[in-house]
């Protein structure tokens, strides 16, 4: 059984933009909007040391990492172009009375 992490509002995600939100862990996850839904994934690109939050772009359902250009489904995880071929770790999310619960 994963912990329950409860991290912002869903409204702080707005459509096309990717947002930071911190792990107990210590590291971050990255919540995107995508047509209306809330997805999470790992902040860190699997490619190298790019923060998705800070040095991705959010179009559609694909974050490119700007670092190489390596594109993913942010619904899946997957890796959609190269250089990224290793899945983006992704997080099951609910929304509870506005607030974003992730399981990790
Ligand atoms: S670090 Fe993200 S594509 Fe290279």
């Amino acid at each position: 059984m994963g912990q329950t992490v409860i991290l912002c509002a869903a409204d702080d995600v707005a459509e096309g933009e990717i947002k930071q939100a911190p792990l107990p862990d210590g590291s971050n996850v990255a919540l995107y909007r995508v047509e209306g839904a809330i997805y999470a994934t790992a902040d860190m690109c699997t490619h190298g040391e790019a923060s998705l939050s800070l040095e991705g772009l959010l179009n559609g359902k694909t974050v490119e990492c700007t670092f190489h250009f390596g594109t993913f489904d942010v619904t899946t995880g997957e890796p959609t172009g190269m250089p990224c071929e290793i899945p983006l770790k992704t997080y099951p999310v609910t929304i509870v009375d506005g607030k974003i619960q992730i399981e990790v």
